[in-house]
Formats: C-alpha cells, structure tokens, sequence
C-alpha cells in the first residue's frame, strides 16, 4: 500500500438527494491479525447513493464492510454511521448487511421466504414469537418492495439464483435498513435476473431513499448501474462518479503494473475474475 490517494475525484459526486450523512469515515486504518488492512481511508456517503465498491482479491472490501457495521474496529481513524459510532444502539436496524455468499443457504435447510424475510426483524429486543403487527406489515411490505409477492410460502430451496438474492436483500431490508451493504451479490445469479436485481437496487435508491454500497467484481454491471465508483486496494485508489474510472490500462498503472511487452495490454487480475460476467 502506498497510501496514493491522488487520484481519488472524491468530492465530485453523484448529486445525491440530499446531503444527509449516512457514513462518514475519516482517515481509518484497520488491522487483522496484526497486518494493516486498510489505510488512512476516507470516505463520505450521502442518502440516495448508490455506491459500487471495487478492487482487486485482498484489496479490503469485505473488511471495510465488516468496519462499519462494528465487527472490525478502526486501528486508526474514525467512522461515523447516521452520525453514531458502528453498531451504536441509536442506529440498531438501519443498517442491513448482506454477506458474501449470504444466498449460499444450505439445501436442507427448509425455511419459506416469509420466515427468511422475518428473520431480518429480529433484534435484542424483540424474537420471532413476538413480533409486532408493525413487524409484521414490514415483512410483508418488504417482500412486496423486493418482487417476491407471490412465492411467500415457497421454500427458499426453490428459488431461483436472482430470486434468492432478492429474499437476501428483503431480510436486510425488514429491519428498516435505510443503508444496505451488498458484498457480492450478484454471483450466482444469471443474466436476466442480474439486470432486474440492478434495477432493484437503483430503484431502492431512487424510491424509497435508501442508501447502497454494493462490492462486485462485475465490472459491467457495476459501471452500468452504479452512480460512483471506489477502487480499493487497501487504499482507496479511486473515489468519484462512475464515468470518471479510468480505463483498464490506467488502473493497471495506478496499481503499479507495468508493462512486460509494449503491444500486451495490462488487465488486473479483479477484472479477470471468474466471477466477473461479461456485458
Ligand atoms: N480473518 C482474517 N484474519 C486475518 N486477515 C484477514 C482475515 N480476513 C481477511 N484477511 C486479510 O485481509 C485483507 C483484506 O481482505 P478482504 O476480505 O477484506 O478483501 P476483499 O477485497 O473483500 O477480497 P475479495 O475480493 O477476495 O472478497 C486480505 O489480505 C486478507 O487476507
Ligand atoms: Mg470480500
């Protein structure tokens, strides 16, 4: 990590709806194990934005997510979600988290939509049993909100790959989640539905107010759909609107690559991930 920030266009951003704080981080650096993770990034996010997360295998997103729901804690630096330090009492629900492989739920497992959505309910204060018919109107709202009305009662083991994600989405939504972190979760889902799930997703932004920073290494997708791109590789190489990343040669050469022959064009291994669908 070289702690090059200059190319970073953090403050041209993607005219949010309004310029209230949803994640303030500033100058943070995260350890795991004793090895720096993260360094000295800051960044800022607004309601309405719709942020795609990039960067190579290793290059902190997973972790940078991790941080601001409060597992991880800052080395260095401070980050502020609604104002409130990570998992503070005063923002419990706001915040939804969907895994990596969080639609990777095991085929034995029997559990309907409904009862998976439900789960995202749960809380210190409150248990399945008990929920409330606010709760429960939440469920069913969600579900409306996600495109699943319909396969309420249908065992998750049935769904479809992008059907599976939408449940993932609904059970982080249920909560009143106001700010969603994706961490992949386009894998596994197939063409058709990755087009309508996108939709989904900038629709959340757009009509209902929320807040999004989705990590994919779809590149098309996230160039396609997203409204800012940050490219971190333990620090953020790039921060700004989506049309302003540069182009593959450029982030090979903020990276450091160089060229081994003049006529070979230098992709980053991110880009050449198995993962990575094509348009
Ligand atoms: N539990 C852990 N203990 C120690 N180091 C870890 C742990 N998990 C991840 N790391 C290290 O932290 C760094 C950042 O990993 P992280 O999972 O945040 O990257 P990522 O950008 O999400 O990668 P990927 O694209 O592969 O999901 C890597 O060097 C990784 O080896
Ligand atoms: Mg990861």
């Amino acid at each position: 990590m070289d702690g090059n920030n200059d190319r970073s266009v953090g403050n041209i951003m993607n005219n949010p709806k309004t310029e209230e704080s949803i994640l303030e981080i500033r100058n943070l650096s995260v350890a795991r194990s004793g090895v720096k993770v993260l360094e000295n990034v800051s960044i800022d996010v607004k309601r309405g934005e719709f942020v795609g997360l990039v960067g190579p295998n290793g290059g902190g997103k997973t972790s940078l997510l991790l941080t601001i729901v409060g597992v991880l804690k800052p080395q260095n630096g401070e980050i502020l979600v609604f104002g409130n330090r990570p998992a503070d009492n005063k923002s419990l629900g706001m915040v939804g988290w969907v895994p990596q492989a969080a639609a990777n739920i095991p085929k034995h497992i029997h559990i309907t939509v409904r009862e998976l959505v439900s789960l995202g309910t749960l809380n210190h204060k409150n248990y399945l049993g008990k929920m409330s018919t606010y709760q429960k109107r939440r469920v069913e709202e969600t579900i409306q909100m996600v495109g699943l009305s319909g396969v309420e009662n249908v065992d998750v083991s049935k769904l479809s790959g992008g059907q599976l994600q939408r449940a993932v989405i609904a059970r982080a939504l249920a909560s009143e989640a106001d700010f969603l972190l994706l961490d992949e979760p386009l894998v596994g889902v197939d063409r058709g539905s990755r087009n309508s799930l996108l939709k989904l997703l900038d629709n959340l932004c757009h009509d209902f107010d929320k807040t999004i920073m989705m990590v994919s290494h779809d590149l098309t997708a996230i160039t396609q759909t997203t409204h800012r791109i940050i490219y971190l590789e333990g620090v953020v190489q790039f921060d700004g609107p989506t049309e302003f990343l540069p182009d593959l040669n450029e982030l090979a050469s903020i990276r450091g690559i160089e060229h081994v022959h003049s006529n070979t064009h230098v992709v980053p291994e991110w880009v050449k991930s198995p993962e990575r669908e094509s348009p």
